[in-house]
């Protein structure tokens, strides 16, 4: 058997491929076609010279007449189903991809297909956060023709598989603590980078009581991370500020969760895992913008000293919050969290993204991530960035008519809104703590911080693969993060 193979996509009305030595037209008509070739049907082919696989994959029928992110896509659909057809044969080690068709969409696809988590432990698993020597992937990428735009696709994917491991690790393994720890790992030698593990008496001197709320009911230590990227000419250049709600194991607390799927709040942290893995492509891209990533990070159990249905919590910008259920505490860790940044660093543009509400998942499923904002303009540009990779959004209302559902408990904010709206209403909560955002009557808007709130609860986990990837922990919204942050400095 052949340790190396290539990746040929193939348009099926004209086929043509950089594969050396191979006429693709030639061995694809060996294969009869129906009517239609849909885009992904691939045919592996084990006898082409120097005893090499090839995987032609088809582009769809109507790829000649498909441009832009439409084109792109049909480039991901063809090679992510081309190396998923190849990584299961035995002692494949090298594969090499015909990316002549669009090579940042090609690397984003193979190395996006390829992931496969596991902590089966024969073969070792590379994910096994005990090794002391680090396991490469079993398949090894490279472009027939090298490209920056390969290489930059190559970062990409490399961030969103991050971001699928951390949140895929287990919450035994994946704590504040080692979250920080890989972080710091990962950004080992990156330049223009500063990070700060906060502990929780820093938390306290600040006032971050909402956040430390949800604290009470482990012994975990809860953490808070601040990545420092200055990758600007201007070093002093207002930021972009990413927040990411980091709870690391959500159990609901005393309003504790049924027992059937629990396990997928494992994932909890997705919001906290995407901002910093997209910091990450950022920063190795040296991208010359200035941003400060920002994770809460704790568990939410419960315990003697959990917080409990009714509390009144003075946060650190001096509202009261009643606690209404203990499980709504994405909420809590956020609003301290985003109060702070748009605070200390006032960031021309806050994102932040959390697997933020149940309710989100009913409205959009899978498919689309919720976006809130308060500027048309970023949104625009959101959903554009969106388009580009794939990684789809739509906007949802963020309105003061919701307010009602929030504001009349005991306290100024109360952390539940009913089943109504439920993501409209969490989103609503969070602006309270938006500072510097635009006035209603956009009195302000030459001066505001932009605030755009991304609710990926739907969007966290496939059940089903697409593709290019496997079931389970997406990593989305990491591609459209950093693409979002080329779309910043190019103007465009
Ligand atoms: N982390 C959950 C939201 C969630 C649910 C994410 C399902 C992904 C899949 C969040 O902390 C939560 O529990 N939200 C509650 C809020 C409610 C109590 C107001 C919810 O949505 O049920
Ligand atoms: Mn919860
Ligand atoms: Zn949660």
């Amino acid at each position: 058997m052949s340790t190396s193979a290539y990746v040929a996509p193939v348009d099926p009305n004209s086929p043509a491929s950089l594969v050396p030595n191979v006429d693709i037209a030639k061995i694809w008509a060996t294969v009869p076609r129906g009517e239609k070739v849909e885009v992904g049907t691939t045919r592996v082919f084990y006898n082409t010279p120097e005893s090499k696989i090839t995987a032609a994959s088809s582009l769809g029928d109507n790829f000649a007449s498909k441009q832009g992110d439409a084109r792109r896509e049909l480039v991901r659909k063809s090679v992510g189903s081309a190396v998923k057809a190849l990584k299961a044969l035995e002692g494949l080690q090298e594969v090499t991809v015909d990316a002549s068709a669009d090579p940042h969409a090609a690397a984003v696809a193979a190395k996006l297909a390829s992931y496969n988590f596991t902590l089966k432990t024969n073969p070792p698993s590379r994910f096994n956060p005990n090794l002391k020597e680090p396991i490469p992937p079993k398949l090894q990428f490279k472009p027939i023709e090298g490209s920056k735009e390969w290489d930059r696709g190559v970062a990409y994917a490399y961030s969103q598989n991050l971001a699928r491991t951390l949140m895929e690790l287990p919450a035994n393994m994946m704590t504040p603590t080692a979250f920080c720890e890989r972080a710091k790992t990962e950004f080992a030698g990156v330049e223009n980078v500063e990070i700060f593990v906060r502990d929780e008496a820093w938390a306290e001197k600040k006032g971050m009581n909402t956040f430390l709320s949800v604290t009470h009911g482990t012994n975990e230590p809860a953490k808070f991370l601040e990545i420092h990227y200055k990758g600007a000419a201007q070093k002093d250049a207002k930021p972009l500020a990413l927040v990411g709600k980091g709870i690391t194991f959500d159990s609901g607390g005393i309003s504790l969760k049924p027992a059937a799927d629990m396990k997928l709040m494992r994932g909890d942290m997705g919001g906290a895992a995407t901002v910093v893995s997209a910091t990450l492509a950022i920063a190795k891209l040296k991208l010359p913008v200035n941003l400060v990533t920002i994770t809460p990070l704790t568990e939410n159990l419960p315990g003697p000293s959990a917080t409990k249905p009714g509390d009144i919590i003075y946060a650190m910008n001096g509202k009261s919050v009643e606690v209404d259920n203990t499980d709504a505490e994405g909420r809590l860790v956020l609003s301290d969290a985003i109060y702070y940044a748009s605070t200390e660093y006032k960031p021309h543009t806050l994102i932040d993204v959390a697997t933020l509400t149940g309710a989100m998942v009913i409205a959009l499923g899978e498919v689309y991530t919720g976006v809130f904002s308060t500027s048309d303009e970023l949104w625009q540009r959101l959903h554009a960035a969106g388009e580009r990779e794939f990684d789809r959004f739509w906007r949802m209302p963020l309105s003061e008519d919701y307010g009602p559902q929030i504001y009349s408990s005991n306290a100024d904010l109360c952390n539940t809104g009913g089943r109504p709206a439920g993501s409209a209403t969490a989103a609503l909560f969070l602006k309270a703590f938006a500072h510097g955002i635009e006035a209603e009557d956009g009195s302000n808007a030459a001066t505001a911080m932009k605030w755009a709130h991304v609710d990926i609860a739907g969007t966290m986990e496939a059940t089903r693969p697409t593709p290019y990837q496997e079931k389970g922990m997406t990593g989305r919204p990491v591609r459209y993060v950093v693409f979002f942050q080329s779309f910043l400095w190019s103007g465009c």
